[in-house]
């Protein structure tokens, strides 16, 4: 008799989560940007999984997004951590552009956390080699090919774009330099390498979506963790060092079968996260 109540309040137990429940949704907006992006992905989910909690990061909004990059993941830490203790069943990761590297940041520093799906919307995971617009808003003086002589500087590294310029011509100095992107590839000296990538180890998928018609991110295969060469020739994330040594777990992840790769052509770059396509195909089947 116990037994079979004991073992009915499991079963009840088991099917309220699995029924009612939805997995907490994060999302992390792009440079430039604020939580207002991920509004119509909000509705969309909202008709998807009714009763989602979605929680849209307000911090680092429009220029405070150029802060390092270190500063808004050690900011913004304690609130995903709130979210995650409020989420026993699991919290999502959705980050569009820059906010998928403070997402990877995010994923290095959490000691427990409890991401199952980090889902990176063309973001810039390899870092950045192309001038857009956003930079020549900025800096309109410089070219792509010189201006990593201001973000390779002690002074450069305090905008967060700095932190992931990745110039294929100056990889000595970028090495010098980044102390980001760099640090996350333990392509540089990360006494913490182990425990970052242990950290990052506890995703169950990585989702990383992108397209050639992105515009911004450059090259856009960097959304993919491919990257170019010293000759500029894009090259496959299982080519490229940081994959074939699993310096944070790539590798591992991938045997695990845990990396989804989506190429979708004809979408702009500040178009992703209002495609509702690209919601129907690559976001929505891994919110649950
Ligand atoms: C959503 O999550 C936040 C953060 O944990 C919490 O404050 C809020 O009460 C939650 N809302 C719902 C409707 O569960
Ligand atoms: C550029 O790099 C690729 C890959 O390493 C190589 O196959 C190609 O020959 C190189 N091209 C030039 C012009 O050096
Ligand atoms: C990171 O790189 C250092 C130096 O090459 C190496 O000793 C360490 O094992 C690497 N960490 C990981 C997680 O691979």
């Amino acid at each position: 008799m116990k037994v079979l109540i004991i073992l009915a309040v499991i079963i009840t137990g088991i099917i309220t989560v699995n029924c009612a429940i939805y997995k907490n949704v994060i999302f992390m907006h792009g440079i430039f940007a604020g939580p207002s992006e991920v509004d119509e992905l909000i509705t969309w989910i909202q008709k998807a999984h009714p009763g989602t909690n979605v929680t849209a990061i307000d911090m680092f909004d429009t220029l405070k997004s150029l802060t390092p990059m270190w500063d808004q993941v050690n900011k913004i830490m304690p609130e995903v951590q709130n979210i995650m203790n409020a989420s026993p069943q699991g919290t999502i990761l959705i980050c569009f552009s820059q906010g998928g590297l403070v997402c990877r940041g995010l994923l290095s520093v959490l000691n427990n956390h409890n991401v199952e799906n980090f889902i990176a919307l063309s973001s810039p995971l390899m870092g950045q080699y192309g001038d857009t617009r956003y930079l020549k808003y900025f800096f309109p003086k410089y070219v792509k090919s010189e201006i990593y002589k201001f973000f390779y500087s002690t002074r450069g590294q305090k905008l967060s774009i700095a932190n992931y310029w990745n110039d294929p011509h100056h990889q000595e100095l970028y090495l010098k330099y980044s102390n980001y992107l760099a640090i996350l590839n333990n392509q540089t000296f990360n006494p913490k390498s182990q425990e970052y990538k242990q950290n990052f180890l506890k995703l169950k998928n990585l989702v990383m979506i992108g397209g050639p018609d992105d515009g911004v991110i450059t090259p856009w295969q960097s959304s993919h963790m491919d990257f170019y060469n010293a000759n500029e020739t894009v090259v496959n994330m299982r080519q490229q060092p940081w994959y074939l040594n699993d310096w944070f777990g790539l590798k591992t992840l991938d045997s695990r079968k845990a990396i989804h790769i989506f190429t979708e052509p004809g979408v702009q770059h500040v178009h992703w996260y209002k495609t509702k396509a690209v919601f129907d195909k690559y976001i929505l089947p891994f919110l649950t």
